[in-house]
This record gives structure tokens, C-alpha cells and sequence, in this order.
């Protein structure tokens, strides 16, 4: 291949024209497609960029352009789209959430693992663009390499996704479980369960709670409290929500060698002096305390991260064969965990891990199917998409 890869975009959005933003001056890359189904969309970014109009995908697939493919489109089709890439050999770098349910996210995993039969080069990357934040990248690093000792407690509350109606009223597709499959779990909240599970890996057990649609009108959750069993013994607690002003976005991580903070852009460490498990074993003291000591961990904020990190990598990729970001068949781990959450809450019992995929995906074609919901007009509303991260 040569030292350029041909990219398109599928979905001209929110986040697609984010990603034309960036694309058009991005080293090694010819931004050669933009596609839409709203015609005028594909066009005035052709227009703008020099790229060539599509307004299906699979066309642009057909026509050649295209060596590889950012899908921004409603959830439901990040698998059509996917799955089609790969049968004509192109990468893919999907949208978060990989799917809405856990059988629609193994369908790509499969296509791309058929696809990579013929063609082993083949790059599949998911946009978890959250996993490139400094911050974030330093609780990676602390946790996994071991500083806090077996670990006991994670609580991230982020209340942060502050959504409004007029956002949930700004496309068809939104907040509906036939055209979004799922609320603030399958939107907003792909990043955060990523991240947990990239952080502590999967839980064994899963009890979630999730409010309909009780601070907007949609029939989706826009609340949501869960709580992880994992196999150690750590716990975990997952609490967001679109409706709450100010947010908060607060990560404890608790292992017996201490507990990581981050809050409000700081990230504070304790050290216990020992094992506070041990301790607490072993100990006379009836009354008996560790000592700690407290240190704020300084992490330079200020280098690249973000969107048009994970896609140069993923150029890297394709080009040098580096290690991705977040691959794709990862993708499927949020999902898993977002759809235990809600099963668990239909059912009001707590669920093992893996779950039955064919429980929640039969659960969600009935809710589907007796939808009563209807959309008030969709007002479009156009915003920098910065205002809608949860940093
Ligand atoms: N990584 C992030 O930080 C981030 C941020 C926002 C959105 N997203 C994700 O990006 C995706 C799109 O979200 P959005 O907010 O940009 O939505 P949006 O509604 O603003 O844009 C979606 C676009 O896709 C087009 N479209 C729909 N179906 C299509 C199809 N089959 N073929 C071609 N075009 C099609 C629509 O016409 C629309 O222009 C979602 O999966 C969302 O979760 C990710």
C-alpha cells in the first residue's frame, strides 16, 4: 500500500463533520468520500473538501474509492455498514457503540474475522476516543500496573451528560428504542463502560436500575444506577444520568494499597503505609487506623487526545501495522455490559455475566414492537459537539 490511505465517511452528522474537520488536514490520509442519505449534507461537504459525494454506502464501497471507512451513522447501522466494508475489503473504524445488542456487535466481529481469512491486513478499530485522554491514560496506567494491590471498590458517578429536550428532539432517531436501540447507555455512556471494562475487566454479576424517560420526554433511560460484582470481590458502582446540573464526573478506584480520586481535572492518590486488608486482619488495635499519605498525581493535559488521535492510529495501523487504540472486536464489551444493565433493570433481578444475548435482543425488538411513542416535530439542531462531552 502506499503512504496515503484513501478514507471515507459515512454520516455527515454531529461527529461526521467533526471527523471531515480534522480528516481534510490529516498527514497520510485523502479524505477521497463523504457519504450521507441526506443528499445536500454529502454534497456541501464534497463541495468544501474536493471529496466525492455518496449518498449510500454500499455505492461508495462498489465504486472503489475507498480504501478504508469511518462509520458515524444511528447505531443501527454501524452493522450493515461495517459488515458491507468488510466484504469489499475496507477498514473500518466504527462509531461507539459497536451495536445496540450483543448479537448485532458478533455479526461484525464475525464478518471481519471471515473477512481477514482473504485479506489479513485488514484493520478494524473502534472510536473510543475517551481511552486517548491524558487522565484517563494515567488511571490506566496506575490500576493496571498493580499500585493499589487487589482491588475492592470503583465508583464513577458521571452525571455530566447533561442532555436537553431539544437535543432529544433534534433527530428522528433519538432516543427511541427502533431508531436508537437505547438511551444515556447506548449514546452517551459507550465511553464509560469502556472505559470500566478497560480499567477492571467485566463484572461476574450485574443489578442495574434504569429510569424511563423520567426527566425527558423519550421513552428510553436517561438515569441509571448499577452495580457490578466482579470475581476478586471488587465491587463496582456505575451512576449517570442525563439530568443533572451541575454534573458531577467522579472515578474512586479503592484497592488495599490505597485509592486513586480523580475529580474536576485532579487525580489524587493515597498510599496506604500497608495493605489495609492485612491490616485490618492482623491488627491488635481495636480502633486501629492506616496510616496514608495523599499526593496529586500531575498529568500534562495539555498533549494530543481525542477523535483525531484514535484515527491516526488507526491510519498507523493500516500503514505501519501499529497497535490500535481500542480494536474493534472490544466494541463488544460495552455492549454486553449496557445490556445486562437494562436487562437486568426489565427483569428486576441480577443477571450473570455473559448473559443470554438473545434475552435482551428479544426484550428489545418487544419494546420495539409495542412502541406507542411518538416523536414530536424533530427540530434539527446544530451545536459544537464540544459542549457534549463529559470530560
Ligand atoms: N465518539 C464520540 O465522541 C461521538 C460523539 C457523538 C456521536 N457519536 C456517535 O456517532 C454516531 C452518529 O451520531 P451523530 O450525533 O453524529 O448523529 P447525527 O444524527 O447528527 O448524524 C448522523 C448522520 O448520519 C446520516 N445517516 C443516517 N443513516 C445513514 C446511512 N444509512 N447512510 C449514510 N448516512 C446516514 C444522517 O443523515 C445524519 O446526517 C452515533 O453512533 C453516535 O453515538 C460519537
Amino acid at each position: 500500500m502506499s503512504g496515503l490511505v484513501k478514507v471515507g465517511i459515512v454520516g455527515l452528522g454531529n461527529i461526521g463533520s467533526h471527523h471531515v474537520s480534522y480528516l481534510k488536514d490529516t498527514e497520510r490520509v485523502e479524505l477521497a468520500a463523504v457519504c450521507d442519505i441526506k443528499t445536500d449534507l454529502a454534497d456541501k461537504f464534497a463541495a468544501e473538501t474536493g471529496a466525492k459525494a455518496y449518498y449510500d454506502a454500499h455505492e461508495m464501497f462498489e465504486a472503489g474509492d475507498v480504501e478504508a471507512v469511518i462509520v458515524a451513522v444511528p447505531h443501527y447501522d454501524h452493522v450493515p455498514i461495517s459488515v458491507d466494508a468488510f466484504l469489499h475489503g475496507i477498514h473500518v473504524l466504527c462509531e461507539k457503540p459497536l451495536a445496540v445488542h450483543v448479537n448485532d456487535a458478533m455479526s461484525v466481529i464475525e464478518a471481519y474475522r471471515k473477512a481477514r481469512e482473504h485479506n489479513p491486513s485488514l484493520v478494524f478499530a473502534m472510536m473510543f476516543n475517551e481511552r486517548t485522554f491524558p487522565f484517563h491514560k494515567k488511571i490506566k496506567e496506575i490500576v493496571a500496573g498493580g499500585e493499589l494491590g487487589q482491588l475492592t471498590r470503583a465508583t464513577w458517578i458521571n452525571t455530566k451528560w447533561f442532555r436537553t429536550q431539544a437535543y432529544y428532539d433534534s433527530g428522528s432517531w433519538r432516543a427511541t428504542w427502533a431508531g436508537e436501540g437505547g438511551g444515556i447507555l447506548t449514546n452517551q455512556c459507550p465511553h464509560n463502560l469502556d472505559m470500566y471494562q478497560w480499567l477492571f475487566g467485566l463484572p461476574k454479576r450485574v443489578t442495574g436500575h434504569a429510569h424511563i424517560g423520567k426527566y425527558h420526554d423519550i421513552e428510553v433511560e436517561d438515569e441509571v444506577t448499577a452495580y457490578f460484582e466482579h470475581a476478586n470481590g471488587m465491587i463496582g458502582h456505575f451512576i449517570v444520568s442525563t439530568a443533572e446540573s451541575p454534573g458531577t464526573n467522579r472515578l474512586e478506584v479503592v484497592g488495599e494499597k490505597g485509592k486513586l480520586v480523580y475529580e474536576d481535572g485532579q487525580l489524587t492518590l493515597h498510599r496506604n503505609e500497608v495493605s489495609m486488608l492485612e491490616y485490618s486482619r492482623t491488627t491488635d488495635k481495636a480502633w486501629g487506623k492506616v496510616n496514608s499519605t495523599v499526593e496529586t498525581i500531575a498529568v500534562d493535559d495539555t498533549g494530543p487526545k481525542g477523535h483525531h488521535v484514535v484515527t491516526e492510529q488507526f491510519v498507523a495501523s493500516i500503514l505501519d501495522g501499529v497497535p490500535l487504540i481500542a480494536e474493534g472486536d472490544e466494541g463488544v464489551h460495552s455492549v454486553a455490559l449496557a445490556n445486562a444493565i437494562m436487562l437486568s433493570s426489565f427483569r428486576g433481578t441480577t443477571l450473570e455475566m455473559p448473559h443470554d444475548p438473545d434475552a435482551f435482543e428479544s426484550e428489545l425488538k418487544d419494546r420495539v414492537r409495542t412502541s406507542r411513542f411518538e416523536k414530536p416535530g424533530v427540530r434539527s439542531v446544530r451545536s459544537d459537539i464540544a459542549g457534549s462531552f463529559s470530560e
